[in-house]
């Protein structure tokens, strides 16, 4: 079978390799979209992502397709159900995995990552993190319930109550869910900064932002005025931005990836002073659930989010950064039975 493998660091070649054995506990899924992330950037370059990838190693931790084949002891999933698969496996076993925080486990491991992952034609996952999809969800949106499940986790662990003044910071594929998904939770007023004006713009007219700022521009976010501030950028500035913005009370969820040994400045008077809660977010555990049912209640719209559908050959140009600007990418893997 056709599978996009990556060979060493910063090389990605489409290969033919053996279709995986499945075991008794295994499901085998035939792929029918695959996203593509900051994530697979890091790994291509070399870098971890929530683990670390050892070439040859086939990516796609985000995915869709159809049950190919299960193992004898699989219950959950049948031959020909369409399926998203999470792609975090918990040891189960671990200090953290026994006192309910999975996501921060000592020995995880995960589809995409440091076992084969969406970017062929079949891979296989313990059925356990195999979730069927719902009827009314299509198959392309469902490719992206791993990033959508990220962000959820993240909002899972603020206290949301509707009259609260959100902003969310980036206007990336990730803070544009954010904005949807903040309105999903009862979240009265949402509002959006960042870089691309088409985007910002979009964002207001068709998902309910209510101001945007395009902090290039020289737009200046309120200071002290939001009670959750949702930092999915990354960088120190946007970071600083996060706190600044902050009310009184507020929650700043820190959602972005830095840099390992990057440090932000911070006044630590102000986190007394607006008893601030600063919150980080890891992953995406027990949220597969929340975010199809967000996708089939219609809460969430995903493909007017995704820019480009990739074939194998483009995906090197994604990582490189050729394709402009990019919202989502996902790769069309399977034929049109998937
Ligand atoms: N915590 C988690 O579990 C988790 C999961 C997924 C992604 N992430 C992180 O979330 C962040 C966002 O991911 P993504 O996929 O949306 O984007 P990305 O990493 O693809 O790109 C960053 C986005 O930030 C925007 N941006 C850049 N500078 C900005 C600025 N000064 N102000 C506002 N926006 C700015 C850009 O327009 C771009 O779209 C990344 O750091 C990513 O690593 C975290
Ligand atoms: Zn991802
Ligand atoms: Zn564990």
């Amino acid at each position: 079978m056709e599978a996009l493998v990556l060979t060493g660091t910063k090389e990605l070649n489409v290969k033919d390799i053996d279709r995986p054995e499945v075991l008794p506990n295994e499901v085998l899924v035939h792929t029918a979209f695959a996203g593509i992330c900051g994530t697979d950037h890091a790994l291509y370059a070399g870098l971890p992502g929530s683990a670390d990838a050892v070439p040859p190693i086939v990516l796609g931790h985000e995915n869709s397709g159809v049950v190919a084949e299960v193992g004898d002891a699989v219950t959950n999933v049948k031959v020909g159900d369409r399926v998203t698969v999470d792609p975090n496996i918990y040891c189960g076993q671990c200090k953290y995995c026994r006192t309910g925080r999975p996501e921060l486990c000592e020995n995880l491991s995960a589809v995409g990552v440091t076992r084969d992952g969406g970017f062929e034609e079949y891979f296989t996952a313990p059925a356990s993190v195999v979730y069927p999809i719902p009827d009314n969800v299509s198959l392309k949106s469902a490719s992206v319930v791993e990033p959508i499940s990220c962000a959820v986790h993240g909002i899972k662990l603020l206290k949301l109550s509707p009259y609260q003044k959100a902003l969310v910071i980036g206007d990336g594929f990730m803070g544009e869910l954010f904005v949807q998904i903040l309105q999903a939770y009862g979240i009265h007023q949402v509002d959006l900064a960042g870089i691309v004006d088409e985007k910002l713009a979009m964002n207001k007219s068709q998902f309910g932002v209510k101001n945007t700022f395009n902090t290039n521009n020289g737009d200046q976010i309120p200071a002290e005025e939001y009670d959750v501030v949702i930092e999915a950028v990354g960088m120190p500035q946007t970071q600083e931005e996060a706190i600044a913005s902050a009310a009184r009370g507020a929650q700043v969820l820190m959602f972005g990836v830095g840099g390992p040994d990057a440090t932000f400045e911070m006044n630590t008077y102000e986190i007394f002073q607006k008893q601030l809660t600063i919150q980080g977010s890891f992953i995406n555990p027990n949220s597969f659930e929340d975010s199809l049912a967000l996708l089939s209640s219609g809460k969430l719209n995903v493909e007017a989010l995704m820019s480009h559908e990739l074939d194998y050959k483009t995906v090197d140009d994604f990582v490189n950064g050729k394709l402009g600007v990019v919202s989502k990418a996902v790769v069309k893997v399977g034929g049109e039975e998937a």
